[in-house]
């Protein structure tokens, strides 16, 4: 990542070198790499791809804090508390093209240029359709679930392809491996949501969600069990949020008490469960074994 993130401009530079220090879980990389591992024999396209990706993800998290008005993440200030929301900007577009150029000129680029730029205007149409759910307020299970495979499943899901594609799996492993990372991306998306709900030591502030006006998983679960009468007053108080921020506190409640957590919970575990199913076909290895622990480090994860 290091070697396919140089510049000449010194502010760039040293930026950059900030970022890598402050690196994430990484865990699509891992995921990638285990992927490849457990289909073949990890090649330095394998090795490319899962770089290209961890930068791809990381180009959408100086985006998404500028998008979300987020300061803090990993811990620490946001590169837009660092640096200001425009360079945040140019600084993700940089490495989004670095991570673009990182997987041309190799030789499966044909399908897996194809999937990248599936997976890129996947996680536009996400956050479009997000923005849209906001200001409307009528969030549905089946919009949230279409939201979060768009923002966060679907770079799982083509990390796990490429890596299968690199060490020329057969077809069926391919999408074995892309339908383990999309259950598996999805849980993931969950339990960060189940996190925003003050669950959990992530490093990044909590309660964001609702103060966006974002209806996500554990208030959904939550309305499923009130009247249509309160269920048009939970929306119409998530609507007003701007002019009544105190709203979010009584939403959070209103969640936490009505078996929001519960009920997201019990989804998450349905797709994990998805997951470790997709795994069947896979040859046996201890790689995959810990494939589907990460799958099932969903369900305890509190980071
Ligand atoms: C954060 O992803 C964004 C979500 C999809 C919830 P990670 O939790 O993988 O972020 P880092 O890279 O480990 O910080
Ligand atoms: C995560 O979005 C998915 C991205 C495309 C970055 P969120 O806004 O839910 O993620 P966090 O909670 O800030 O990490
Ligand atoms: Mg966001
Ligand atoms: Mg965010």
């Amino acid at each position: 990542m290091r070697e396919h993130l140089r510049s000449d401009i010194p502010l760039l530079e040293n930026t950059n070198e900030k970022l890598l220090f402050n690196s994430g879980k990484q865990l699509r990389p891992m995921i990638s790499l285990l992927v490849s591992r457990s289909c073949g024999k990890v090649n330095f396209e394998s090795i490319r791809f899962a770089a290209a990706t961890e930068m791809l993800h990381n180009a959408t998290l100086f985006h998404d804090d500028v998008a979300d008005s987020s300061s803090l993440r990993r811990g620490k200030p946001t590169l837009s508390a660092m640096v200001g929301p425009t360079a945040a900007v140019l600084i993700g577009d940089f490495w989004l093209s670095r991570a673009v150029r990182m997987i041309v000129s190799m030789p499966h680029q044909s399908p897996v240029i194809d999937l990248y730029s599936k997976t890129l205007s996947d996680l536009a149409e996400g956050e479009m359709l997000q923005m849209q759910k906001a200001s409307d307020a009528d969030t549905t299970e089946e919009d949230y679930l279409r939201i979060i495979y768009y923002k966060t499943a679907s770079l799982f899901e083509t990390a796990c392809r490429v890596a299968a594609i690199s060490v020329d799996a057969s077809p069926e492993l391919q999408d074995a491996a892309g339908r383990y990372a999309a259950a598996l991306g999805i849980a993931f998306q969950i339990r960060d949501d189940i996190f925003d709900y003050g669950q959990g030591e992530i490093g990044k502030p909590v309660g964001i969600d609702l103060k966006e006006r974002k209806i996500t998983l554990p208030l959904i679960g939550a309305m499923n069990s009130a009247s249509p009468e309160r269920q048009e007053q939970i929306r119409q108080m998530v609507r007003q949020i701007p002019e009544h921020p105190e709203y979010c506190d009584e939403l959070q409640q209103f969640a936490r008490s009505h078996g929001g957590i519960e009920y997201a919970t019990l989804r998450l575990d349905d797709y994990i469960e998805e997951a470790v199913s997709a795994l069947a076909l896979f040859p046996d290895s201890k790689e995959k074994e810990v494939l589907a622990e990460l799958a099932r480090y969903n369900a305890v994860r509190n980071k």
